[in-house]
């Protein structure tokens, strides 16, 4: 199954490409369920959300969120939870019902617990139409690190050193960066409608070429994302600079939009 690969210029474009996506999901369908990334990547998608919110042209009131994960051990108020992140960055500028906004409790008395709640919220809701991606430089998503297996639900994790590493830039000391995580497995992610992954930055392409042309492996967490039938790379030049570009074919209607093999859409 192809990957639809996007290239944008730049970060902006890339935030932009994608939050139009959004947009035309959200306006489209009622009560359209979103699985949501946090991370530095979707910073300008949710900005231009906002904007485009403000100016009256989209509305979140029956939109349904699922974060795709939250750390262990911290508050919610805590700023590097992922729930302030959230509400930070976007739920506290759009017009959102806080009833339909789930994320998960990394404090919950008893996690496993946690998961399986998460889990049956999101069957009951009808399932998410679509899951937004950040890309780890470990080719981890959502806190789904390189392992021997692909988990098929909602776990709780372990974090790799380099993801330690990569989000201490965020906390006042990599001590500070909590050990543990609740996210989504692999099987949840896959169970959505569509998926769309952004990626921008140099640090990014080794894991973008791993993920399109590698094999799939659960070494290569995303690349499990070749065998879902819908989805969407949005990627900027760097993030895309490793890709074999002889093996995409442009895509008349969108100048920006390439296939990458099989057949175009
Ligand atoms: C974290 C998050 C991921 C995110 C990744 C990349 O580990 N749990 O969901 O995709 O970082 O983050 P960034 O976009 O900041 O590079």
């Amino acid at each position: 199954m192809p990957i639809n690969i996007v290239v944008t210029d730049n970060y902006g474009e890339m935030s932009k490409f994608a939050a139009s996506k959004v947009a035309h999901l959200v306006d489209k369908k009622t009560k359209a369920v979103l699985g949501l990334p946090t991370g530095s990547t979707p910073l300008g998608m949710y900005q231009e959300l906002i904007k485009m919110h403000k100016q009256g042209l989209i509305s979140f009131r029956d939109v349904i969120t699922f974060n795709l994960d939250e750390y262990v051990g911290i508050n919610p108020d805590n700023q590097n939870s992922y729930h302030r992140y959230m509400y930070e960055n976007f739920f506290n500028h759009i017009d959102i019902d806080p009833d339909n906004i789930h994320i998960l409790d990394g404090n919950a008395p008893d996690l496993e617990q946690e998961c399986r709640d998460y889990e049956e919220k999101i069957t009951r809701s009808g399932g998410i139409d679509l899951v937004i991606l950040g890309l780890g430089r470990n080719g981890h998503i959502a806190f789904n690190e390189p392992g021997p297996f692909f988990s098929p639900v909602t776990h709780k994790v372990s974090l790799e050193q380099s993801t330690i590493e990569a989000n201490a830039r965020f906390f006042q000391s990599i001590s500070q960066v909590p050990k543990y995580a609740l996210t989504m497995g692999i099987g949840t992610i896959m169970r959505s409608r569509s998926i769309m992954l952004l990626a921008s930055g140099d640090e990014k392409k080794r894991a973008v070429k791993e993920s399109v042309e590698g094999p799939v492996t659960p070494h290569v967490p995303a690349s499990v994302l070749q065998l879902h039938p819908e989805v969407t790379f949005v990627l900027d030049k760097d993030a895309a600079s490793l890709l074999d570009k002889s093996r995409m074919r442009s895509c008349q209607k969108d100048k920006v939009s390439l296939l990458y093999g099989g057949k175009n859409k």
